[in-house]
């Protein structure tokens, strides 16, 4: 493991691995309110007290209109930072840095009226629905609702925040042409719309505040994605994310030789036209894979989602040269199921009986199912 346990630079922080955890939403904890509850601050310390190198907490939302569901993570009012407070005070006295993804699902959200920047159709549950472009005052205001959000993030703790800009959410549809139809500023200068959002966080945020992005790599094409990359460090972003991008309209093409994931090749073809840190991320699921990723490539730092989710110690072990367990790629995860349950951590544990302790002793309220509320 030369090269997974090295540290690594980020804006001001020294991060001490290259491992970074993703944001990995978990609706089954939170309520309509959006507020942080005793599990995920047992959670992200536990992650923290498993050895990762730097946090990016879940998906968490700047505003209730932009919600996945109705148990999602928010951080659109000041209620909220309470809870957001004590996950950065557990991260923190474990000396992890901790970022949080500040998120606006756009078309393919949970509310009654989604919004879209253009004119966009698309089928849900065999009917076609036609959702309306985005009024330039509509547009303004969600801009100004992720100022806010890394604001408080800021004044929560956080070291930092992530813009969630792939996967299909309201930023990735302001990207991506495919989807963005406008014909004003923000249709012909795609990235016009979180450009304004970066600069004013800069302008309102302390001058060590971490801003990151997490981008798609081929949004839709990989053209876009090293265009962007370049666009975005020039506007002073302190690093990169690359992720897929508006899943229906991207087109990933790679060489047939190229020895890892597609969407890893888009992260070091990024990272040949930018000088900030790179994170990779997708299907990296054991040490011996990460560290070749690094060693062979030329991205700073390897995101592990679900290994994590299987095993919160995973670092650690890792580092030991202890067996990290194995996600089944069951998806188990993305149904909405307390992260506990995960099939790959159990047999993990049943393979590991003193992984029990771990969790005993640094999750009472999960595995005794209670609900502690702050
Ligand atoms: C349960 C679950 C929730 C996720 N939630 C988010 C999220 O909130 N934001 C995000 O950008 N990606 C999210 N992802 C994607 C992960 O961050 C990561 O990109 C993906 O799982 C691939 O990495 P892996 O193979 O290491 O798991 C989620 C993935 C899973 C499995
Ligand atoms: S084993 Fe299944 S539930 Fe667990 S992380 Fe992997 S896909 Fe998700």
């Amino acid at each position: 493991m030369n090269h997974l346990f090295t540290p690594v630079r980020i804006k001001n922080i020294t991060v001490k691995n290259r491992i970074a955890v993703p944001p990995m939403v978990v609706f089954t904890w939170a309520d309509d309110t959006g507020r942080a509850t005793q599990k995920h601050v047992e959670h992200y310390e536990a992650i923290a007290k498993g050895g990762a190198g730097l946090i990016i907490q879940e998906a968490t939302c700047v505003n209730k209109n932009g919600r996945l569901a109705d148990t999602q993570l928010g951080i659109w009012e000041d209620g909220q930072m309470e809870g957001l407070k004590k996950i950065t005070e557990a991260v923190h006295r474990h000396e992890t840095p901790i970022l949080v993804q500040i998120h606006h699902a756009g078309v393919v959200g949970f509310a009654e009226k989604v919004v879209c920047p253009g004119d966009y159709e698309y089928m849900v549950k065999g009917q076609l629905k036609k959702v309306h472009k985005l009024t330039i005052e509509e547009l303004h205001a969600i801009q100004q609702d992720f100022v806010t959000a890394a604001r408080r993030a800021s004044l929560a703790g956080y070291d930092g925040v992530e813009l969630h800009a792939c996967h299909s959410y309201l930023i990735s549809q302001f990207l991506n042409r495919g989807v963005n139809h406008r014909d004003d500023r923000y249709g012909q200068e795609p990235e016009l719309f979180a450009l304004e959002i970066i600069r004013e966080i800069r302008r309102q945020t302390p001058p060590d505040f971490i801003i990151g992005i997490r981008l798609g790599g081929f949004e839709p094409a990989l053209e876009d994605g090293i265009a962007f990359a370049r666009i975005f460090e020039e506007s002073g972003v302190d690093f990169l994310d690359v992720s897929y991008g508006f899943v229906q309209e991207t087109t990933p093409v790679v060489p047939k030789d190229y020895p890892f994931k597609d969407i890893i090749y888009a992260a070091q073809k990024m990272k040949e036209a930018v000088s900030i840190p790179v994170f990779a991320v997708n299907g990296i699921n054991n040490p011996e894979l990460a560290d070749k990723i690094l060693e062979q490539t030329n991205v700073d730092m390897v995101d592990i989602g679900r290994g994590t989710l299987v095993n919160y110690n995973w670092a650690n072990d890792a580092k030991e040269g202890r067996d990290v367990g194995t996600c089944l790629y069951c998806k188990t995860c993305m149904w909405r199921v307390d992260p506990m349950k995960c099939p790959g951590k159990q047999k993990h544990q049943r393979n590991h009986p003193s992984m029990n302790a771990f969790y005993e002793n640094n999750m009472k309220s999960p595995l005794s199912g209670k609900v502690v509320k702050n």
